[in-house]
């Protein structure tokens, strides 16, 4: 018997243990007729189509579409379903929407989501059910290390990847002194942390951290501090809306030439048109670049400005390499979602020839990629050079059987 027949749903095991709801026993644990090969795969969308990460959701949703288009809308031979939930990036509803996915539509997959927190509640669930879950985006650094699992695959980053390059960046720009601003929770906290790591590594000295709670956009009295405390370059994460209104009243506040602005490339990814001429000149790190000379990222681009009337970002790209990796999974499996071990084997191998360049996998079933080191200019996220390359999260503490 392979060892796939073998797993038992935990919460179904855990809801027996503790007196067995009889809700519980229907849902998840008696074995169910097998699926009928022509039946379709219910993929399900937890991400944030309202909010200040809304785009960022739109974004992974059409280009997983595209993907899966490509392939004439089959996924191991069988048709697809699409169910979308709205999370609004908003934790304290991330255990309701979950489970509205995994119990009342039975989804097959889900595939979410964009803001770490409610990341981390996806993950308990998806540990909880064994349901296999491809993160498209959100970064929190404990679904690819601690928390990892074998059913949880992550096709963005890890926090820590995108920001740990940026110290070395400073560094060779001649930056001695840095402040921090951010959003204060798990992606923002982990982003700086990641950052201040490869900045003292490389000399440097972070000497004030400023948090903005989450999704606020009110940055005046923060801006005031930097101008007063003038460190040699300010380290910042925002996304989305954020983002926008971030740098604009950066620049408004007339820093961007007395302090140089640098983080990760989330900070002008996917919002340059909006940005304009406030933009031009900032200097990023991330796993993509708006100019990579490879030959996916150029048939990726034209197909998504074909279809979709404009340029894909990073999070496109993130939502299209999840839908080749459930593909390649989907293959393995012959359309079989019981067919685990191969299911998951062949995506744990995968090599992916992504718009973001190559990309495999990590033990903790993280990508290793290329770090790019970007800058704005006319208003594209231009490839400057490689900053980091084939960087693996640590995958710390993540132990898969
Ligand atoms: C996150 O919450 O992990 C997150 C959100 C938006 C980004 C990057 C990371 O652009």
């Amino acid at each position: 018997m392979t060892k796939s027949k073998l797993l038992i749903d935990r919460r179904s095991a855990l809801k027996l243990a503790g007196g067995a709801a009889v809700a519980g026993l229907g849902v998840n644990s008696f074995p169910m007729p097998a699926i009928a090969q022509g039946a379709p795969i219910k993929v399900g969308f937890m991400l944030p189509y309202t909010g200040t990460y809304a785009a960022l959701g739109k974004n992974i949703d059409q280009a997983f579409r595209m993907y899966v288009a490509e392939k004439g809308d089959k996924l191991g031979g069988r048709p697809v379903e699409y169910v979308t939930v709205d999370d609004q990036a908003d934790p304290p509803k991330a255990t309701e929407n979950m489970n509205r996915l995994v119990d009342r539509d039975k989804v097959d997959v889900v595939v979410g989501t964009v803001h770490s927190g409610v990341q981390m509640a996806m993950v308990k669930i998806a540990r909880e059910t064994n349901k296999l879950l491809i993160i498209p985006n959100a970064g929190a650094d404990a679904a690819t290390r601690a928390a990892c699992a074998p059913n949880v695959f992550r096709t963005s980053f890890s926090n820590w990847q995108p920001c740990y390059p940026v110290g070395k960046v400073m560094k060779d720009n001649g930056h001695k002194t840095a402040m921090t601003i951010t959003w204060k929770y798990a992606a923002g906290e982990e982003d700086v942390v990641a950052f201040k790591q490869g900045f003292s590594e490389n000399g440097g000295q972070v000497v004030g951290e400023l948090w903005v709670p989450f999704p606020e956009v009110e940055f005046q009295s923060f801006l005031t501090q930097i101008a007063e405390k003038k460190p040699d370059a300010v380290f910042a994460f925002f996304a989305g809306g954020g983002a926008i209104k971030f740098v604009k009243d950066y620049v408004a506040a007339g820093l961007k030439k007395s302090v140089p602005l640098y983080g990760p490339g989330f900070l002008t990814d996917g919002v340059l048109p909006a940005l304009g001429e406030a933009a031009e000149g900032l200097q990023t790190t991330l796993h993509y670049a708006d100019d990579l000379d490879n030959a996916a990222d150029k048939k990726f681009r034209a197909e998504h400005m074909k279809r979709y009337g404009a340029a894909p970002d990073v999070y496109s790209v993130q939502g299209y390499d999840a839908a080749a990796l459930l593909v390649i999974g989907m293959d393995a499996a012959k359309g079989d979602l019981k067919a685990v071990d191969p299911m998951y084997a062949a995506m744990r191998a995968a090599k992916i020839d992504s718009p973001r360049g190559p990309i495999s996998f990590s033990a903790s079933q993280n990508p290793i990629q290329n770090i790019y080191l970007r800058e704005v200019k006319n208003g594209k996220n231009a490839f400057v050079k490689i900053a980091h390359a084939a960087l693996a999260d640590p995958g710390t503490g993540c132990k898969l059987a």
